[in-house]
């Protein structure tokens, strides 16, 4: 196999092998489902869907799941499209990728995700609180959203976090959070065998909201809390060992109550 470089590697492959596990989402959506006994037919519509992997898992997942996956940017949907979608066949009919801001797009589903803290986009209170609204409309009396978080100490000093694929080594890097308004740059890098390097493949500038502020402004947009899933290598881990780690990662889930 041609060894990859700086030259020859697509970003967005790198993305989906080094930071999405959409086993574990669907897992997770499989459990909660289940519990809240969730009609067969299951529409997810997958927010802010960058490649959308995760659509293309669901719909593939079952031949009655549909997912509806809404990005802004048209390069990564042609991607998505080309890579994810298109190969799949009869599942792929089932995927309508929608090229627009989450905000302009009203379809509903059973199930809405905002995942890998595409909602940190949203810097005023005010700002997430309408995206927020806006999901619990998209989403069907007694469907669900899932929406994840990070925090932990190490979260909020500027830090570069490495981890090593067969192909190349994938770094996170954080820049320190600015105290008065929890902004926070972030970047992804990949740095490969023969030395070269993507040097800020992907960039953020978000705010990093703790998990009181989301659960406050979930409950303020209208949703009932199902609870926080710490999410760890081995599956999710209970809260008391979460508050120990240095950095986490954290599932939000809110239920649009059946009769609201
Ligand atoms: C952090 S990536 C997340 C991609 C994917 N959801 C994942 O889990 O890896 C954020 C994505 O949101 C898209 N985006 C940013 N602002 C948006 C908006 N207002 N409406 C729709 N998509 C948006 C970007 O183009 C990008 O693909």
């Amino acid at each position: 196999m041609k060894a990859l470089t700086a030259r020859n590697a697509d970003r967005h492959a790198l993305y989906e092998i080094a930071v999405q596990r959409p086993e574990v989402i669907l897992g997770l959506i499989d459990e909660l489902a289940g519990m809240l006994e969730l009609p067969k037919r299951r529409v997810l519509r997958e927010d802010f869907c960058g490649t959308a992997y995760l659509s293309a898992h669901w719909a593939a997942s079952d031949a009655e799941r549909r997912a509806v996956g809404v990005d802004i940017d048209a390069d990564t949907l042609a991607w998505a499209r080309a890579h994810n979608r298109d190969p799949l066949g009869d599942a792929a009919r089932r995927i309508e990728l929608i090229e627009d801001d989450v905000l302009n797009v009203r379809k509903r589903a059973d199930v809405l995700v905002s995942l890998n803290f595409s909602h940190y986009i949203y810097k005023a209170r005010s700002e997430l609180l309408g995206y927020l609204k806006h999901a619990r409309r998209c989403i069907k009396p007694g469907g669900f959203m899932v929406l994840d978080a990070f925090g932990g100490p190490g979260s909020i000093e500027a830090s570069v976090d490495r981890r090593n694929f067969s192909m190349f080594e994938y770094q996170w890097e954080q820049e320190a959070i600015n105290p008065l308004t929890h902004e926070i740059a972030c970047h992804i890098h990949f740095r490969f065998r023969n030395g070269s390097k993507l040097q800020r493949a992907f960039s953020y500038d978000w705010r990093m909201w703790s998990l009181p502020e989301l659960r406050e402004l979930l409950s303020e947009a209208g949703f009932d809390d199902l609870g926080i899933y710490f999410e760890s290598e081995d599956g999710f881990i209970g809260d008391a060992d979460a508050v120990e780690l240095h950095a986490w990662v954290a599932y939000l889930v809110a239920l649009r109550h059946p009769t609201g």
